[in-house]
Formats: C-alpha cells, structure tokens, sequence
C-alpha cells in the first residue's frame, strides 16, 4: 500500500480584500505528522519562558507590522501571541503572513517573558509570547460571516445558522465546559449517596407534564406513534416499585409547547426520585446538592436551609409563584385600610369581596407624571382597571396633609395615616395601588413588581444567590374551558389530611408538590407521589378521565400500582436553566450546543425538514396539504 503523501494541496477560498493575494494561489498544506501538542495556548505563562513547545490550534487575529508580524493563536483554552520577525527567519515570517483568521496551524517554539513596555495587562497570557521555530498549516478557513470574538453583538439567527463556529468563541467554550462540569458535580455527589444511574426509553407512550407531546411514527405498527417523553415521571416511579429505592438521570425531555429564552422543544433534566422518604429529606438532599455544585462551579458557598414561602404566601407577598428575592418590593394589603374611604373604586372593591394591594417604592415621590402615567398603562395592560398612586413628602404619620394623590380629596387624615401604616410607607416613598379580585390583582402587581425592579435598578447585579421553596401548590387548577387539570402533574399526592377534599372540594386541595426557585427563575419542581391504587384513580376521575380512559391512558401504571409502590417523592431541575444561572447567562440557548429557534426549528441542519414520499408510504402516512 503505497504512503499517503503528508502534504495536500488545497484551493484558499476567502472573502476578504486581504485575502486576495492567497485566493489567487494554492496554498500548501502540512500534516501534524509526528509533532504532538504539549501544551495549551490558554495556559502559559511567565513560568514557562525558555520552554520548548508544540501548540495548535486556530489563528485567531494578525497584526502584520512589516518586518515584525503579530498572530494571536486560540485553542479551547485562551489564545498565546505569536511573533514571526522578518530578520531572524525570513522563510517562517513569510510563511506565516499567508495565515488568515480561523487557519488551523501547529508551531513548534519557545515561550519568552515578553518586554515590560509589550506586556499586555488584559490578556491572561499576556506576560509571555511564543518565537515559533517551525509552522505547519494544517487546514485552511473560509472567512467566517462573523468575527470569532466574544464582545460583539452578532444576530442570534447568524449565529445558530452557523452554530459550529459560535461554538468556537470562548465564551460559548467556556458556558459548554461549565456544563460538563455541572453535570459531573451531579453525578458525583449522586453516585456517593448511593443513587443509581437508569436510563428510560425515549420511544414511550405519552407522560402528561401540560405540554404537547412530539410523536413518532411507528413502522412496524402501522398508524400507531410513540410519544417523545415529557419527563420519565412514570418510569422513574416505576423504578421506585422495582426496589431501586435511589434513582437519577441526566436525561433529555421533550415538550411541543410555546418556546422562550427558558424554554427548549427538547431540553435536559436532571430527575431523581428517592423510595421510603418524606417531603423533609427530598428537600434536604435538594439543598446539599445546591451547596456542593454551586461550590464547585461558582466559588461560594450557597445558604442553607432555603427560604420557604407556600405557594399562597408567594402570590400575595411577591404575586407569583416564582419570585426573585434579591429585591423587596413587597405587596402589601390595603384593603382594610382603604374599606371605609370615600373613594368608593376601593371602598366598594372591598365590599364586594376584593381587595386593594399595593407596592411602595422607597424614596419614589419624585417620580415624574409622565413615568407614573406610563406605569399606569403598564398595570392596565397587564389587565388593571386603573393604578392609583399616592406620595407622601412629609412623615406619613402626620395624615392627608403630607400626601400628593389624585384621589387625595376622597381621603380622610385616618385613612392616609391607615394606608401609610398598612404599607409601611416612609417619608418620600411612593405607592402604587390596584383594586380588585385578589389573585387578579397580585397576579399584575407582581408582574409590575418585576418591570419596576428592572426599571429602577433594584436588581443587584454581584453574584446574589437568592434560593427559595414554593410549597403547598394547588393539586388542581381549571383550564380556559372550566376544565380541571394538574397544576403539576396527575401522579403528584395531596398533601395529608387534604385527600378528602379531592372528590368535595378539588380546587381547595393543596398538593404535596415544591419547586425550587432561584433569583426569581423556576429551576426545579417535584412531589411526593400517589402510591395507591384507590388514590391514583380518585385524581385521575377527578381529572375527567372516565375508568376506560384511564385503562387506556394508563392501564400499566394502574395494574403496576397494585404490585407494592413504596411511598416515594422525588424532583427534577431543567439543567440548561441550572447551568444559564451559574454561566450568569440569559438565555438557556447560550448554553445548549445546538439549540432550536423559538420557533422550534434547527437552522443549521435546517430541521424539520420534509420526508419523500417513499418514506412516507413505509409509514403509512400521508401528508394533508389543507387544514380541513
Ligand atoms: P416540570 O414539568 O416542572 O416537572 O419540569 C421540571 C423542570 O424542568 C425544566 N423545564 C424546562 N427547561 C427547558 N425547556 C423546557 N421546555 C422546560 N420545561 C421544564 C424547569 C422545570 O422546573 N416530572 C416532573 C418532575 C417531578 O415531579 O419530579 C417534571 O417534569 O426547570
């Protein structure tokens, strides 16, 4: 067999007017031969001056001086200078001149401190450079439609389009690694505590968690689908009933639902689920592995225990069931405050049954008309019927006298004095008020609360962690047509003593369910589960699913169920939001490889993509042009 040659010959396609003079020529290529990378570019510094060493990697920017030539050169790690100077080896300077950007190149060399006038403060290899001895060009680059830098604003469609080489930026380097190291934190800390890892099948029948599903057709079964799973709720539980007793999986879950910066179509759980515990320990184990991950990749210890707010606490106090705690802006009551006023919007709300809550801004009296007119379109598109403002210029406690209000005529120097202590207002502060249904009116005053925070700055920007527990949910909620639905899912138990209230009473039962909360983020949720029979089909007929519609939705879950569940709980974090929070980024797409559009679509591979008709046939499908 004859020798593949080490060299190859390959046409430099580029698009750049710098490029021109390489485009008209072929440039020779090299292999790596036998020359093995020793060190990492990213790495070096003034303790390795008078090292010999081989490099490779991508060149990531030139500076072409004349007779001294500049090449920053980039690996996973960082990037090193190096230098090619005219008079000391004028093959190697002309050699390396033909490098463009996103080259591949190896160099042989030696590192050396660089002159304290050349050293560069703001590059962590900035001490040092390398004086290359040999150069290899391994592989030459199309220039890329966008700089591979870090502090430019590209277009996230360019970017996705293109993924492979946004992936190359060190930040998108940096956010990748992380996750790894996340993951393996998981995993260690897991598999000491005596969990074990199971993968379940991702071909399943449906696993209810609200969303639609994403179904695959089956070849062999002609007009049947598997479902994608949602989450492995069932199986997980099922392996509680095996006896696995400790469970986790790093697994991928999929959901065809509306997508957002926190939301993927398939996205990455970390699901685990414990046998013969209580709410107490699920939650425990949830808080030590907190500590130990955010240790290992954020540097700081997190607090423990966490706050605790049930899910009624949440919506009055903050108006949502996720709220961000690094800021106060707290809700206050007003309604016995404002009940007897003769401003009858809020006296009357009160009367008939709602309430008037409030937020206070401290130091906000100064706040211009026209901001607090924009805030007040703000709260009616948010489905106010109006927004009353009050400020006080003087002590609150000295009544009417002190307060500039638009319904200031309509209130007495007692109801001033009792809304100013039922809000807990100081001198100087503002408050905004909205009347009417209560979970209405903290539902907008929360979401108020989190445009203010941003607006006004009150979102410390250093690295506060603020963790909290929502409890106590709902089991049930109604849909958009009176229908009762799972506020988590089907499978999760009510909280003891509640039971009874699950056939007289659905929508006063609270449910044993928590989700962990971080900066106003929802990272996790989990429950303890329904491990009997009798109960499971008690939730399921109040959820409108006749016993034939049960047997056919969940006809294995409910015979499994009669062969010895233990009592069990569990939870499960969306990974990608775990890692989006420690990466400090915004968006769970920063942080997955290959993410889809919000409009679920891949552009890179540009999948979904359609099938030709002799697949389709294979299926026993076909396609339906109209939406009849
Ligand atoms: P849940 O549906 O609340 O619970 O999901 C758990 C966590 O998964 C993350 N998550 C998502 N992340 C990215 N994109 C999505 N589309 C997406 N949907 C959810 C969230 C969420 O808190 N089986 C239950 C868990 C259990 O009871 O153990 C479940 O899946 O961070």
């Amino acid at each position: 067999m004859s020798c593949e040659p080490n060299t190859v010959t390959a046409e430099v396609r580029g698009v750049d007017e710098e490029r021109t003079e390489a485009e008209e020529e072929h440039v020779q290529l090299d292999s790596l031969g036998d020359w093995r990378r020793t060190d990492y570019c990213g790495r070096l510094n003034a303790r390795d001056a008078g090292r010999d060493m081989v490099l490779a990697g991508w060149v990531s920017n030139r500076r072409d001086l004349g007779s001294l030539l500049f090449i920053m050169m980039r690996d996973r790690t960082g990037e090193i200078q190096l230098v090619f100077d005219r008079e000391l080896d004028p093959d190697l300077w002309e050699r390396a001149r033909r490098w463009r950007n996103e080259f591949v190149v190896a160099v042989r060399g030696r590192v050396r401190e660089r002159s304290p006038e050349t050293v560069n403060p703001d590059s962590p290899t900035g001490a040092v450079e390398v004086e290359p001895e040999e150069v290899r060009l391994l592989n030459t680059s199309l220039n890329p439609p966008f700089y591979i830098q870090d502090d430019l604003d590209v277009e996230e469609k360019l970017r996705l389009k293109h993924r492979y080489l946004d992936l190359r930026r060190p930040r998108m380097q940096r956010n990748l690694m992380l996750r790894s190291e996340v993951s393996q934190s998981i995993r260690r800390f897991l598999t000491d505590r005596e969990f074990c890892e199971v993968e379940t099948p991702y071909l399943t029948r449906s696993t209810p968690e609200g969303a639609r599903d994403y179904v695959v057709p089956s070849r062999t079964s002609p007009g049947d689908f598997f479902a994608l799973p949602q989450s492995p709720q069932l199986f997980k539980q099922l392996l509680m009933l095996s006896g696995l007793d400790r469970y986790y999986q790093l697994v991928r879950c999929f959901r065809d639902e509306d997508l957002r910066a926190d939301r993927q179509p398939e996205f990455t759980q970390l699901d685990l689920e414990m046998s013969f515990v209580g709410i107490e320990e699920v939650l425990a184990l949830v808080e030590e592995l907190m500590v130990e991950l955010f240790c290992s990749t954020w540097g700081e210890r997190v607090e423990t225990p966490f706050a605790r707010l049930t899910y009624r606490e949440a919506l009055d106090r903050y108006g949502s069931d996720k709220p961000d705690l690094r800021y106060g802006l707290e809700i206050t009551d007003l309604s016995s405050a404002v009940s007897s006023s003769d401003f009858r919007i809020f006296s009357g709300t009160v009367e008939e049954g709602g309430v008037v809550r409030g937020l206070v801004i401290p130091g906000g009296s100064d706040t211009s008309r026209g901001q607090l007119d924009s805030w007040e379109e703000a709260a009616k598109d948010l489905g106010a019927a109006g927004l009353i403002w009050m400020a006080w210029d003087g002590n609150p406690l000295d009544g009417i006298d002190v307060v500039r209000s638009p319904i200031g005529k309509f209130l007495s120097d007692g109801d001033a004095r009792a809304v100013a202590r039922a809000a807990d207002a100081r001198e100087g502060d503002l408050l905004l008020a909205v009347a009417g249904e209560r979970d209405e009116v903290c539902g907008i005053l929360g979401r108020l609360r989190v445009s203010l925070a941003r607006e006004l700055d009150m979102i410390p920007d250093d690295d506060s962690l603020e963790f909290l527990w929502v409890t106590e949910p709902p089991l049930f909620e109604t849909d958009d047509d009176g229908h009762l639905t799972s506020v988590h899912h089907p499978f999760t138990a009510p909280l003891p003593g509640d039971e009874d209230l699950v056939d007289s009473d659905p929508l006063a039962v609270r449910s044993s369910g928590f989700d962990v909360v971080l900066n106003g983020v929802e990272l996790a949720s989990g429950s303890m589960r329904i491990h009997r029979q009798g109960l499971q089909q008690k939730v399921f007929s109040a959820l409108g699913l006749d016993e034939d519609s049960q047997r056919d939705k969940f006809g294995f879950f409910l015979d499994a169920l009669e062969y010895g569940l233990p009592p069990h709980g569990g939870i499960a974090f969306g990974l990608d939001r775990l890692v989006m929070l420690i990466a400090g980024e915004s968006s769970i797409r920063d942080v997955i490889a290959f993410p889809k559009t919000t409009a679920a679509r891949d552009l890179m591979t540009d999948a979904p993509s359609p099938v030709d008709e002799e697949h389709l046939r294979e299926l026993y499908l076909k396609i339906r042009r109209d939406d009849s």
